[in-house]
């Protein structure tokens, strides 16, 4: 196994790291920027029902999941069409309101998560058309989808999920776009900027993984912290949300990820001078906001791990440690604010000595309930 981790310790690093390659494929064939062309031939016949959706719900579970909340800001702003993110495992069995005239979309790595399955199996038999998001080729949700997009991710091994998640956001943008562009909700202009953004995003990725050493550096200074806060807004709400699931899941550190705003409802009552909030606080329409919540944490001695745009003037003046990442719209900005927030686990994780790749009690796919 030496070999197929291609010289890295883990396949999750390794992953971590393939995220340039992963995220070109699964642009490739997709996005012409130059011409300012977008096609996405598996939901090519799914396109009129899609723009003329009263509702998008995605289901998902996990990481999935995480992606599907980016995926509610992304397509409620493309669209302009209301976008419902549910747990697979709540939304199949309470009696969920659905049928003709609402559009599922199936997230999942796998294919094979049962509950997705059975979730988008019962929305199916009421009228409603699936769209699939997945990662592996010919998997169950693939098969039993009416139509979706590949995330051509390629195989991940390592049990947290790393390039599955980046490939789920550029894909659900991409599918975000499609229909924004069919139904006349975005201006050329914006539309033809994504797709550059989009078009860029490999290597805003690739110059992000330079960072890795500075991103172990805070691994060792906060390794022995007993719990993490986690916090964003707007787009990088879900991305605070997915750093702390992969906080928890290699390092068994406890961590919470929050909205912003919403941590003055309980966990600032956590915050002391032995907490570590990592603030996903990049420059985006939410940023005054998000400067005044990490004052609010360093009145009450909170440490402050920010990841910031690069050049960001402000908060390096208030925070403990910094993490600069490359400026990138706010609706792509999570693929690259969530690849530090990746790093830090792991070697938090490698640093305590656990087996990132397989983390105790979790499974790579969750086949039964
Ligand atoms: C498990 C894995 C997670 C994954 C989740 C959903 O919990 O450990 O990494 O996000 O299942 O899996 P799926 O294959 O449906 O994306």
């Amino acid at each position: 196994t030496a070999i197929e981790k291609g010289g890295y310790d883990h396949f999750m690093l390794k992953e971590i790291f393939e995220q340039p390659q992963t995220i070109f494929d699964s642009l490739r064939g997709r996005l012409d920027a130059k011409n300012g062309q977008l096609t996405l031939g598996g939901i090519r016949e799914y396109a009129d029902v899609l723009k003329n959706a009263n509702r998008i719900i995605i289901v998902a579970c996990g990481t999935s999941w995480h992606a599907g909340l980016v995926a509610e800001y992304m397509i409620e702003e493309l669209c302009r069409i209301p976008v419902e993110v549910e747990y697979a495992s709540e939304f199949r069995y309470r009696n969920p309101v659905v049928g003709p005239g609402d559009v599922i979309i199936a997230v999942s790595q796998s294919g094979e998560t049962a509950d997705t399955l059975v979730a988008m199996e019962s929305a199916k038999q009421k009228g409603a058309i699936i769209l699939g998001v997945c990662n592996v080729v010919g998997s169950s949700i693939a098969r039993l989808s009416h139509a979706g997009a590949y995330t051509h991710a390629g195989p991940e091994i390592g049990v947290a999920s790393t390039k599955a998640f980046t490939a789920q956001l550029v894909v659900l943008c991409l599918i975000g776009l499609k229909v924004a562009s069919e139904k006349g909700t975005i201006t050329q202009q914006r539309f033809q900027h994504l797709l550059d953004e989009l078009q860029d995003i490999p290597e805003k990725v690739a110059a992000t993984l330079q960072l890795n050493d500075a991103v172990k550096q805070v691994a060792d200074k906060y390794k022995d912290a007993r719990d993490f806060l986690y916090l964003g807004r707007g787009y990088n709400f879900p991305v605070a949300l997915e750093g702390a699931l992969k906080l928890k899941e290699i390092s068994y550190i406890h961590a919470e990820g929050y909205p912003a705003a919403e941590m003055k409802h309980g966990p600032i009552a956590l915050v002391d001078e032995q907490l570590p909030v990592v603030f996903v606080a990049t420059r985006d329409s939410f940023y005054e906001k998000i400067v005044s919540n990490i004052q609010e944490i360093k009145a009450r001695k909170g440490k402050v791990i920010a990841i910031v745009t690069e050049g960001d003037q402000i908060i390096p003046g208030m925070a403990d440690d910094v993490i600069e990442v490359p400026e990138a719209d706010e609706l792509v900005a999570p693929v690259i604010s969530v690849i530090p927030l990746q790093l830090l686990a792991y070697h938090i994780g490698v640093l305590k000595g656990y087996d990132v790749d397989k983390p105790r009690n979790l499974a790579k796919s969750v086949t039964v309930e």
